[in-house]
C-alpha cells in the first residue's frame, strides 16, 4: 500500500484523516475551502507543506466546480483573495500557506491586468498554480533529503548515522517523501541509517502515531521515545544528528517547530549533537527579521488534560499548550537543509535571495 496524505486529481481532492491513525485508514472528501478550513484547524491534515496544498488544492476544487462571480474578473479576484484569508486563518505558525496565499494573489493580479482577461482564465490560472505546487513540493522534498543526507555523512566519519527527529515531517506532513524524514529516508535508502528515534511528541502524539507508522511502513529501524527521553537518548544511544522540520523559519534562522524542538536543540548543543532544521523555502519567511516575530498558535487546553476522550489531568489545572517554539538560530549547529542547499542560519538570508534571483 502506498502512503499518501493528499490525494488530488482535478476537481476532486481526498485527503487521509489523520486523527484516525495509526488505527484506521480513511480518506474523506474535501469539496472546498470551507471543509479544507476545518480539516486543517482540527488536524485532520497538518504539517506546513500539506496545510498550504490542501487549502490551495481546496480552492481550485471549488473553482473548478463553478464557485465564485462566473463572469466578473475583478470580482472573481476579489473572492480569490477573500477565501485565501480564510485559509490563511485557519493554523497561524506555519508560513507555507500565506506565503502561497501571496504568490497566488500576485500572479491573478498579473493576469488579471491582461487585455480581455475572463473570470474563467481567473479560476484556470488558480487551479493550474494549486496543481504545480504538489509537484514542486515532491520534488523540493527529494532535493532536500539529497542535501541534507550528504551534508550529515560528509560531517560525521561513521559508515551509518543515527538520527533522532520530532514530530511528523513526512509523507503524511507533505506532498509524499517528507523535509526531516526525508533526509531519514536518503540515509536509508543509502544504506547509511544505523537507526532513527522518533519522539512521541506529546501532546497530540504525531511522533507515536504518524511518524512511527510511517517508519514501520517503509520497514526502517526506528525506535520510539517518549519526548522526555530524548536528552537521554542523546548521551546514552549513540544519536549522531537531530533532524527537524520547521513551520516558519525567519531570516536570521530562527525556527518555530513543533512544540519540544526548542529543548531538542538545547540537549543538543549540550551533548555536542549537531542540530539540522530541514525545510523547504517555502517555509522560510525572509520578510520577519528574528523568531520573536513568529505568531504561535495556542491549542485547546483538552489536549493535554484528555486522552482519546477520557480525562487523565487532575480537574481544575490550568493549561497551557503552545503548539510550536522557536529555537534560536546559535542552536541551529548542523545547519538548514532547503532545496537549494544546506546552510548555516547566518547564510540563509543570502541564500534565499539568490535562489530567488535577486
Ligand atoms: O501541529 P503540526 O502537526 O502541524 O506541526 C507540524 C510540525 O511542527 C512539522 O515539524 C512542520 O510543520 C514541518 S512538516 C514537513
Amino acid at each position: 500500500m502506498s502512503l499518501e496524505a493528499i490525494r488530488y486529481r482535478r476537481g476532486s481532492l481526498s485527503i487521509l484523516n489523520q486523527l484516525l491513525l495509526p488505527g484506521q485508514i480513511r480518506y474523506e472528501a474535501v469539496d472546498g475551502v470551507e471543509r479544507a478550513w476545518e480539516a486543517i484547524r482540527a488536524m485532520e491534515v497538518r504539517g506546513a507543506p500539506a496545510i498550504a496544498l490542501v487549502g490551495c488544492l481546496s480552492l481550485a476544487v471549488e473553482l473548478h466546480g463553478g464557485a465564485g462571480p462566473e463572469r466578473d474578473a475583478p470580482a472573481l479576484e476579489a473572492f480569490v483573495g477573500e477565501r485565501l484569508r480564510h485559509l490563511v486563518a485557519a493554523r497561524p505558525t506555519a508560513v507555507n500557506m500565506a506565503r502561497e496565499a501571496e504568490r497566488l494573489r500576485a500572479a491573478l493580479r498579473r493576469r488579471a491586468q491582461s487585455p480581455g482577461v475572463t473570470a474563467q482564465d481567473l479560476r484556470d490560472s488558480v487551479i493550474e498554480h494549486a496543481e504545480a505546487l504538489l509537484q514542486k513540493d515532491l520534488e523540493d522534498n527529494r532535493s532536500i533529503g539529497a542535501h541534507g543526507a550528504r551534508h550529515i555523512l560528509q560531517r560525521l566519519p561513521h559508515a551509518s548515522v543515527t538520527v533522532l527527529t520530532h514530530c511528523n515531517t513526512g509523507t503524511l506532513a507533505t506532498a509524499g517523501y517528507g523535509t526531516a524524514l526525508g533526509v531519514v529516508r536518503s540515509l536509508h535508502a543509502q544504506g547509511r541509517l544505523a537507526r532513527a528515534y522518533c519522539t512521541e511528541t506529546r501532546p497530540y502524539n504525531q511522533g507515536a502515531r504518524l511518524t512511527a507508522f510511517e517508519l514501520v511502513h517503509d520497514g526502517i529501524p526506528a525506535t520510539l521515545i517518549a519526548d522526555s527521553a530524548a536528552a537521554a537518548a542523546m548521551r546514552d544511544r549513540g544519536v549522531h544528528a537531530v533532524v527537524v522540520g520547521a513551520d516558519r523559519v525567519a531570516a536570521n534562522g530562527d525556527t518555530a517547530n513543533k512544540i519540544g524542538t526548542y529543548q531538542l536543540a538545547v540537549a543538543a548543543r549540550h551533548h555536542g549533537v549537531p542540530f539540522y532544521v530541514a525545510a523547504p523555502s517555502a517555509s522560510c519567511d525572509p520578510a520577519l527579521p528574528t523568531g520573536a516575530h513568529i505568531p504561535i498558535e495556542e491549542r485547546p487546553g483538552g489536549e493535554l488534560t484528555d486522552f482519546q476522550g477520557v480525562r487523565v489531568a487532575a480537574p481544575g489545572i490550568d493549561v497551557w499548550n503552545p503548539a510550536f517554539d522557536v529555537t534560536p538560530h546559535e542552536l541551529i549547529t548542523g545547519g538548514i537543509i532547503t532545496e537549494t542547499g544546506v546552510y548555516a542560519p547566518g547564510e540563509l538570508r543570502q541564500a534565499l535571495a539568490a535562489a530567488r534571483g535577486d
